[in-house]
């Protein structure tokens, strides 16, 4: 089901949007509550010990509470979303000089092999509606690296309640025991992943082709 959502939260308005995010989804998702989150919590926690390099890409920025904390810590970022509304809101609210927004689909990405120096999806996989698509974003990410750079990524845990939550909109969780495997299938190497109660991260490194 694709929904359409119009109302003021915390003084900002949204537009009518049209997307795979249920209204209470897009609402948790730019709020600022999610943003405090974002910026103390999460991206602290994923980026703990990496190196991202100077040129970043960030597959779905979503309302941009990632992007915000990421363009401060690397001296180039390009967020790639799908949403065309989100794409356009994120590209015309101020971002810095160093933040490109691309409209695109992570699972095919329109960039040449070897382009970043880092790549990072927070709190995306689970939009991807299939895990064939989820594992062909892990190939494309790794692809766009250059040789022995790190790709991050981190996601929710399935939870009931967060099931609930997604109720009418995509939600295909990743469970974080397969995804060594899987990010090894992709062509990873020294692949990492840890997790909380409610969330789980994973680092792997691009490799050398030989
Ligand atoms: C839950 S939001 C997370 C946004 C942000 N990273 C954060 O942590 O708040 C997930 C975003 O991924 C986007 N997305 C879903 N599938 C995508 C794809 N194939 N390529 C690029 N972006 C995608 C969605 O439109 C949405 O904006």
């Amino acid at each position: 089901m694709r929904v359409k959502y119009t109302e003021s939260v915390a003084g900002r308005e949204f537009r009518p949007y049209v997307g795979p995010m249920n209204a209470e989804h897009q609402r948790a998702c730019a709020s600022d509550e999610w943003r405090t989150t974002v910026r103390e919590q999460i991206v602290p926690w994923v980026l703990d010990g990496v190196d991202l390099g100077d040129d970043v890409v960030e597959l779905g920025p979503g309302y941009g509470p990632t992007t915000d904390s990421l363009r401060g810590l690397v001296a180039r970022l390009t967020a790639v979303e799908i949403d065309p509304e989100l794409a356009r809101a994120l590209a015309t609210r101020p971002n810095g000089s160093n933040v490109t927004v691309a409209e695109g689909d992570a699972t095919r990405l329109e960039f040449e092999d070897g382009r970043f120096s880092g790549a990072t999806c927070f709190s995306m996989l689970h939009h991807i509606p299939s895990r064939a698509q989820q594992d062909r974003l892990f190939a494309e990410a790794r692809r766009v690296l250059v040789p022995d750079v790190i790709f991050v990524a981190s996601d929710s845990v399935d939870r009931p309640d967060l099931r609930t939550f997604h109720e009418g909109d995509t939600f295909v969780p990743i469970d974080p025991e397969e995804l060594p495997r899987r990010l090894s299938e992709a062509g990873f190497v020294d692949v990492l992943v840890d997790r909380n109660e409610f969330a789980w991260k994973a680092r792997a490194r691009k490799g050398v082709d030989i």
